[in-house]
């Protein structure tokens, strides 16, 4: 079974595109393994305990649990209005996960790897996260959210980070954790000397928590708490990959399989950190006004467009910039005149010489090549390179296109020689719409079933015959 995650999100805010981008990266690989004929299990969520829900229930005057119930509802209905094919949907305010996290806590520390201590620590309530002195900007502020860090001292569990220095880095060296860039900010991380981990709060000043089972004076770190769900909310373990952001690997490439090994469970498969965005060439940000919301951009540019255009914009793992520009740019030019007209050019064929169902000589230039491209999209697939996957797209539409000025089957007379290139066009298009159908699912299903079919196919001339349908614009030009 192929078990992919997204980070479970905060719910002190509403959606907004990064976290789209992690939750669709997840739902593309769902999709593709589903039609490999893969079961598959797909867990998102929200993360609602910690400081900063507690901070932002206050502030609203809710309860920290009716401001979790308010926005975790608005998570799941968007990604229900998106079509986001997730499994379950889990909320570390479930019994189940609490459970299972005070559980797992109280084995860590019957392991050995928790103890009693006293922190002095700069925080900052945005990361949920004591942040090394060397990391803070000036005035003590937090290199992320840029805001002044709050100097804390007091009593907490620690968890013994110190004593898995050796074990992370072979993890961090297996190939595990990609890309490999960012593997080595991490490296020079363990590099600079590990500390161990505050792992717990006093209740007096977080109480919006998981409460410590051998001491109700403290309340389980959140971050503690949220990296369980994956193994609370999948229903075997080890996850076959998380998908995270850039900003929160440390705490999955190296926490994460820290907590695992402490209690004896395995570590996940693979781990991928994708890059962030900015808009229009800025960092995206409450106080700019320009957080994008996912809503907004699909009513402008239409849902399989925006989800098109965060996987092919830049290499998944790198960092990227959204502008209408760019948007415009890639539609008209991959959709509109790349795919679209491809897949009409070959219908307009099909329908000019009256052949609706399509058998020929199958034509062995064209079933290599089609062979060739599959093999490539399936390996840049299971790297998760959904822009090299993409690219192989949109090579072998070209190729398609030049397939049909050599052959032009306008000027060709005889009946067997115009089925024979139609059976190699269909053939292709039908492969072109099947590689793209994660990526659009929308769109391309309803291609797939112009020419007959009702779900993706990935063999090269492997169907004796193809049946076209009716015509169908896919991508009209902006
Ligand atoms: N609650 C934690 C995760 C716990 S997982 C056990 C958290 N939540 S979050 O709401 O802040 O969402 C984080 C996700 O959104 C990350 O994967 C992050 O990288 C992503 N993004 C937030 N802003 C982003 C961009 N501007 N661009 C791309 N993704 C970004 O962290």
């Amino acid at each position: 079974m192929f078990l992919v995650t997204t980070p479970i999100y905060y719910v002190n805010d509403e959606p907004h595109i990064g976290h789209f981008y992690t939750t669709l990266a997840a739902d593309v690989l769902a999709r593709y393994y589903r039609a490999l004929g893969k079961e598959v299990f797909f867990l998102t969520g929200t993360d609602e305990h910690g400081l900063k829900m507690q901070k932002s229930a206050q502030e609203r005057s809710l309860s920290p649990k009716e401001l979790a119930d308010k926005n975790s509802s608005i998570f799941k209905s968007l990604w229900d209005e998106l079509g986001i094919s997730y499994t379950r949907f889990i909320r570390t305010t479930e019994k189940d996960h609490i459970e299972l996290v005070k559980e797992v806590f109280l084995k860590c520390k019957e392991n050995g790897f928790i103890y009693k201590g006293e922190y002095s620590g700069w925080y900052c309530v945005g990361c949920e996260e004591f942040k090394p002195e060397s990391e803070l900007l000036e005035g003590n502020a937090c290199p992320i959210h840029l805001k002044p860090c709050e100097y804390i001292t007091e009593p907490t569990y620690f968890f013994k980070l110190t004593a898995f220095g050796d074990f992370l880095k072979d993890f961090l060296k297996s190939g595990a954790v990609m890309p490999a860039g960012r593997v080595n900010e991490i490296l020079s991380f363990i590099k600079e000397g590990l500390k161990d981990l505050s792992v717990t709060r006093p209740r007096s000043r977080v109480s919006w928590g998981i409460p410590v089972p051998f001491d109700k004076e403290h309340t389980i770190y959140v971050w503690f708490d949220a990296l369980f769900n994956y193994v609370s909310g999948l229903p075997s373990w080890p996850a076959s990959l998380h998908l995270v952001g850039k900003d929160i690997l440390r705490f999955h490439a190296l926490y994460w399989p820290a907590f695992l090994k402490s209690v004896n469970l395995e570590l996940p498969e693979r781990i991928f950190a994708h890059g962030w965005w900015k808009v229009e060439g800025q960092k995206m940000s409450k106080s700019l006004g320009n957080v994008l919301k996912p809503m907004d951009l699909v009513k402008t540019w239409g849902l399989d467009e925006i989800r098109y255009f965060l996987l092919r914009e830049i290499p998944f793992g790198e960092d990227g910039d959204i502008s209408n520009e760019a948007i415009l740019r890639r539609i008209n030019a991959e959709l509109s005149n790349g795919v679209g007209n491809l897949f009409s050019r070959v219908i307009g064929i099909a329908v000019k010489f009256g052949k609706t169902q399509i058998s020929g000589v199958k034509d062995e230039y064209y079933c290599n090549k089609a062979e060739e491209f599959v093999k490539s999209y399936h390996s840049k697939m299971q790297d998760i390179d959904f822009y090299g996957a993409l690219e192989e797209v949109m090579s072998f539409c070209a190729f398609l296109n030049k397939y049909i000025d050599t052959k032009a089957p306008w000027a060709l007379k005889d009946e067997e020689l115009i089925s024979n290139v139609l059976y190699a066009l269909l053939d292709g298009v039908s492969l072109v719409c099947s590689c793209l159908e994660p990526f659009m699912p929308n769109k391309m299903q309803k291609a797939l079933s112009v020419i007959g079919l009702s779900a993706p196919i990935f063999s090269p001339c492997a169907k004796q015959s193809h049946r076209v349908f009716n015509q169908l614009t896919l991508f009209p030009r902006r």
